[in-house]
């Protein structure tokens, strides 16, 4: 499985990609990493790798859908099977999102449809859930609004805060995207139209 990682920041998810494919529990490879930040951690990980690590600086290209069309020129390039968003900070325009519909994940620290954007921790506070976690779904036009193709959750507790509801939920989402990614790579996950998802084995 061939994986193309775009991140913004810290690259704690693209860690738990490396460490796992790293350790032999997911047969993968990343071909690309990419960053519309200068001094993403995640380009640093990449480097000590020597995997394929571009940033792509947003105001070199007049608007949103031109510095999208060279990013994505540049993840084609590498033929992912699979592009991970994990913490790209960045909304895509709706032509490449379609250009690559079906072949592009994101992880997001809530239970969509619940909290999506922002400030997931203090919204799910606010709201006085009792339940908390991770989403991976499929990128679609509509932010976070994509299929949702598995959750990790947790309990919210009392005395939880923003800080420590964030801690909880980076522990669980590591080992959903890694469980997604080899789903994936069995072939578990097939996408069909837009809003249509199914998940069974396809030999
Ligand atoms: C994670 O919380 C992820 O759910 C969200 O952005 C954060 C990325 O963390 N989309 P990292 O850069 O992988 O450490």
């Amino acid at each position: 499985l061939r994986l193309a990682v775009l991140a913004s920041g810290r690259g704690s998810n693209l860690q738990a990609i490396l460490d796992a494919i790293e350790q032999d529990r997911l047969h993968a490879q990343v071909v690309g990493v990419f960053s519309d930040k200068p001094n993403a951690n995640a380009l640093r990980l990449a480097h000590e790798r020597a995997i394929p690590a571009q940033y792509v600086d947003p105001l070199a290209y007049a608007d949103r859908s031109a510095f999208d069309t060279a990013l994505f020129a540049r993840v084609d390039e590498c033929e992912p099977d699979l592009i991970v968003c994990a913490g790209f900070m960045r909304i895509l325009s709706p032509a490449v999102v379609e250009a690559h519909a079906g072949r592009m994940i994101n992880i997001h620290p809530s239970l969509l449809p619940r909290h999506k954007g922002l400030r997931t921790h203090r919204q799910a506070l606010a709201s006085g859930d009792s339940e908390h976690g991770a989403s991976v779904h499929l990128v679609t036009a509509e932010l976070d609004g994509g299929p949702v193709l598995a959750q990790a959750r947790i309990c919210i507790d009392s005395d939880d805060t923003e800080e420590s509801l964030a801690a909880r939920v980076l522990r669980v989402e590591h080992p959903l995207l890694i469980a997604c990614l080899n789903e994936w790579q069995r072939g578990y996950f097939r996408y069909a139209a837009p809003q249509l998802l199914y998940r069974e084995r396809v030999l």
